[in-house]
């Protein structure tokens, strides 16, 4: 890995770094209260893409859809919209915060007092663009998600006093994993955006930025102050990509991963700008990318054995055609990585969240998940 951290500026972070762990000191050493009676994370708010949809698209005019068999399969056989054979990256995560996975926003059930835990927003095909993704038909983009998270907090005003009210906003975790259909489903398909001719790889990756950074502040403005985003993942590893027919057998599609560098660095410093400008809050930046890298560089060690074909789909690299009604997926889910022609299996979504909540700097920045719940 290029270490492009200069050593002024990695001086700087050390210093902020321990400051923020002293914070965490001051608070865990108070932290003597049974874990069940902390809720350190009275809600979780999610706004995304299908790795983290939980069943919105079943309710819009969407062909981006997993609410059939074999989706789920490891959910009892259930289906529920979710794009992997079981729990996807937010379920596994609030496992981790002990508290329930935020149900479907356009679920007409997600009402009352069923909206105090959270809400899901995240919709397959979305992206930070408007226009992404509108080739699968209707998605609630990233600007609608921020409208509909709106609308819930404009309801669990009502539910409790304005004290109660600041600081359950202050202390819900908020989390946003957008980008990846901005380049899948839009500007890695020539034929159908114009985004690759009007933007040079970079150009591109700063407008993303540019739109993701007034949503983010907006959250910051809506009183929301714990603020968890991954960046992309190798796009170019995954099947649909490496059954394009442009990656050479049994690798990666280089040019794909190459363009996503500045998107990612660019995240990185784009929190750091807003952790300096918003006091009481944190933003933490996953490194979805070297997490994801390192799995595919030693599966063996995680106990996968296939990384290069999907467990559910058809033709090459079973990436070709995404997983079918009905198809027969393959046996050993646990030792693949992706499940189908886009998405991870849930062993390796569990891989990730855990290096997301535990992980050091090089997995989550300039905290990890964990930490950032124990803040304020
Ligand atoms: C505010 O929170 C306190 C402590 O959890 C609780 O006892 C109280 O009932 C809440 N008040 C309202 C109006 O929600
Ligand atoms: C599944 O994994 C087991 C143990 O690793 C192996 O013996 C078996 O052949 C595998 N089955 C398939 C269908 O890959």
């Amino acid at each position: 890995m290029r270490n492009h951290i200069g050593s002024g500026y990695a001086l700087i972070l050390a210093m902020t770094v321990s400051v923020i762990l002293h914070q965490l000191e001051l608070v865990t050493g108070q932290a003597r209260v049974p874990a069940m009676f902390q809720a350190r994370v009275p809600a979780m708010f999610v706004l995304g893409d299908s790795l983290v949809d939980v069943g919105n698209n079943n309710f819009i005019a969407s062909i981006a859809r997993a609410n059939y068999l074999p989706y789920g399969i490891d959910l009892n056989f259930r289906p529920t919209g979710r794009f992997s054979n079981g729990m996807n990256f937010v379920d596994l995560l609030a496992q981790l915060l002990g508290i329930s996975s935020p149900p479907p926003f356009a679920d007409p059930s997600t009402s009352g007092i069923r909206i105090l835990g959270g809400v899901n927003y995240a919709s397959a095909a979305a992206g930070i663009l408007d226009e992404t993704g509108q080739n699968y038909g209707d998605r609630y983009s990233l600007s609608r998600q921020v409208v509909n998270l709106e609308a819930t907090l404009s309801k669990l005003r009502t539910m409790m006093s304005p004290q109660n009210f600041t600081n359950y906003k202050a202390k819900s975790l908020v989390v946003l994993v957008f980008g990846s259909n901005d380049y899948i489903n839009n500007y890695l398909m020539p034929n159908i955006y114009s985004s690759s001719a009007r933007y040079k790889p970079p150009e591109f990756a700063n407008l993303l930025l540019s739109q993701y950074a007034r949503q983010l502040l907006t959250l910051y403005s809506l009183g929301l102050r714990k603020v968890f985003i991954p960046g992309v993942g190798p796009l170019g590893c995954i099947p649909s990509q490496r059954a394009s027919g442009r990656a050479p057998p049994g690798r990666c599609l280089d040019s794909v991963n190459q363009i996503l560098g500045t998107f990612n660095k660019g995240l990185k410093s784009l929190v750091d700008q807003i952790n300096q400008r918003s006091p009481g809050a944190i933003f933490v930046y996953g490194n979805t990318y070297r997490a994801v890298g390192e799995i595919l560089n030693n599966p063996a060690s995680y106990g996968f054995s296939v990384v290069d074909r999907a467990c559910c789909g058809i033709g090459r690299n079973q990436g070709e055609i995404t997983c079918m009604p009905l198809q027969f997926p393959c046996l050993n889910r646990s030792q693949y990585v992706f499940w189908d022609a886009f998405h991870p299996t849930q062993t390796a979504n569990s891989i990730l969240v855990r290096r997301a909540f535990y992980g050091p700097l090089s997995d989550a920045y300039p905290v990890n998940v964990q930490q950032m719940t124990l803040l304020y």
